[in-house]
């Protein structure tokens, strides 16, 4: 069995969700925030769609739902990029690589939610971050003005810059500042690209500033950030590398790296350093590459680190309709577009970054024959739970070897064991001990229909403790509260609530759609206490970007519905 038709069929919409299973406990609160790339075009891989939010909420009987009733909503990201494609989609094309246009590139900002303090935003690894209304989820602004991120990625017209980012930069809880990343494409003496730290104050309103690293070029991609108390860490993800073969219409050629770079920077090296200054990291090598890796922020002992390792899992590589899965079966046309899955067990780490020596001290590793698809996690994101974390809950979604194809095993021939990708497998919800990785609880879900998805921890009591930060709850960490595990599946999606510290006795309470909706893909999710006011601040219009120079390099014919759309976002706040 693939992946549930309905990651690709089932709409973006509204509804309710009830207790089916257990009690739902009353010392939860907040809502669960979700980005899904939206199905606006059939496009070769669907994850470079149109962002949407969406939205859970953990309380009864709020957002509209009714007494006792669960509120999902969701809402398109309505970017001026969005609103132009909706004004004028003929000219936009699509490709492997997402949407083209005269207008510039698309900001799906589809892949995560980024939750800051009363704010709310939402990212992508190819657009800057984007700011919802925390109330209604509308479209509010884009971070910072394209000149301060230093121009765009690669020298090209239109209105919509092109800004290769991060779609996880990380909030500072000190500074009051986000931490990103912008990549600038070389050519120059080989192909590749030139990462930059950046840094959005929330007091500078309009701007970012950026520095870049030093000497360093590279080939693959920036996808998370993440930091410690004095410490910036950046890493090749190795995931996702811009193939130059693909990009100009030939078969992807490369292949995922076996260890990857990791740069260090010291904060304070950054204070008073002017915007656009290079800053030299201290780079240490790792293995396997990641996607996803979170600092302690507590470094009195060392830059410690879970490194959510990704091996064998090539996100660049996509299903193309007639692509034969693994097993030499047709892949499920629903399944068209996806991400072809993982080709291993993946490793996750416990690991020490010693500045010092250049070395990755290694203080536990997990990894077992049922780690197939370890992509997303939850863990207690308050200040107080991440200087003192104790566990850190990951999803696997088991082996599927009908979202692999025969083309992407070819292209690993020699790297990849097929016998391991002869069954599905189920997928599974567990803990692990920070400091060690030691396994601590799994639940298994042995329908092979149920794909699960991004968890979240939501703490107990949120709020309750005056002396803490306003996202924590009574024992900071991630056991002392709930793991919120998605569920998608043709049979209805599910929310399923389980006791942080026992996971392994399944879940305490299970929600389902009144009318057994299903729902579609979705990426990264976040948990967040619940906001309905637009913090007061300098904001970036759309308008503000429209300068002569800016206007002038895409044609005549589209500068009224241009306009009309900084018109309508100049309305927004
Ligand atoms: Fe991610």
């Amino acid at each position: 069995m693939p992946t549930p038709r309905s990651l690709t069929t089932a709409p973006h919409a509204d509804f309710e969700l009830e207790v089916v299973a257990g009690t739902w406990p009353t010392d939860i609160s907040g809502e669960m925030v979700f980005s899904s790339p939206q199905r606006c075009t059939p496009m070769e891989y669907a994850i470079f769609d149109w962002g949407a939010i969406c939205r859970l909420s953990l309380e009864p009987g709020t957002r509209g739902a009714a007494p006792g009733r669960f509120a999902w909503q969701s809402r398109s990201i309505q970017s001026p990029g969005k609103r132009l494609w909706d004004r004028l989609p003929e000219q936009f094309t699509t490709s492997g690589t997402g949407y083209q246009s005269v207008l510039g590139p698309a900001n799906a900002s589809n892949t995560a939610p980024l939750p800051w303090g009363g704010r709310l935003y939402t990212t992508w690894d190819a657009g800057r971050p984007i700011e919802l209304h925390p109330g209604t989820l509308e479209f509010v602004a884009e971070v910072g003005h394209r000149d301060s991120w230093g121009g765009g990625s690669m020298p090209m017209g239109g209105v919509l810059p092109f800004l290769l980012s991060s779609a996880h930069p990380v909030a500072d809880p000190d500074r009051d500042c986000m931490w990103s990343v912008k990549l600038d494409f070389v050519f120059e003496p080989t192909f590749g690209m030139r990462p930059a730290v950046v840094r959005y104050d929330a007091a500078d309103g309009t701007q970012v500033r950026y520095w870049p690293l030093d000497g360093v070029v590279f080939g693959g991609s920036t996808h998370t950030v993440s930091q410690t108390r004095d410490w910036l860490i950046l890493a090749d993800s190795g995931n996702f590398k811009p193939d130059p073969a693909e990009m100009f219409g030939g078969d992807r050629e490369l292949t995922i790296d076996h260890e990857v770079p990791v740069w260090l920077i010291r904060k304070e090296q950054l204070d008073g350093l002017p915007s656009g200054s290079p800053v030299a990291p201290i780079t240490i090598m790792m293995a396997p590459p990641s996607g996803h890796f979170y600092g302690r922020w507590d470094d009195s002992d060392g830059i410690s680190v879970v490194w959510e390792g990704m091996d064998l899992m090539d996100l660049a590589l996509y299903l193309k309709p007639d692509d034969l899965d693994v097993h030499g079966r047709p892949i499920d046309p629903a399944a068209v577009g996806l991400y072809n899955m993982a080709m291993a067990p993946e490793s996750i780490v416990e690991v020490l970054f010693d500045p010092d020596t250049g070395r990755a001290i290694e203080r536990g590793v997990h990894r077992e024959d049922w780690n197939f698809n370890l992509q997303l996690s939850a863990m207690d994101w308050s200040t107080e739970g991440m200087s003192r974390p104790t566990l850190h809950h990951v999803t696997y979604q088991g082996c599927r070897p009908g979202n692999i194809s025969q083309r992407a095993a070819k292209l690993y021939e020699g790297r990849i064991d097929l016998d391991q990708l002869r069954e599905e497998t189920p997928g599974s919800l567990a803990t692990f001990e920070r400091g060690s990785m030691a396994l601590k609880a799994r639940w298994d879900y042995t329908d092979l229909g149920d794909h699960i998805t991004s968890p979240t921890f939501a703490p107990r009591d949120c709020g309750t403790n005056a002396s803490h930060s306003a996202y924590a709850g009574g024992e900071p960490g991630g056991h002392d509260g709930y793991v919120v595990q998605p569920v998608l599946s043709d049979d209805g999606f599910r929310v399923e609530l389980f006791d942080a510290a026992a996971v392994g006795n399944g879940p305490i309470a299970v929600l389902r759609g009144t009318d057994r909706e299903c729902v579609p893909l979705l990426l990264h999710s976040a948990w967040m206490p619940a906001h309905h006011d637009l913090v007061d601040a300098e904001r970036l219009r759309f308008s503000d970007e429209l300068s002569d120079e800016v206007m002038a390099s895409v044609p005549e014919e589209f500068h009224g519905a241009i306009r009309e759309v900084a018109r309508e976002c100049d309305e927004l706040f």
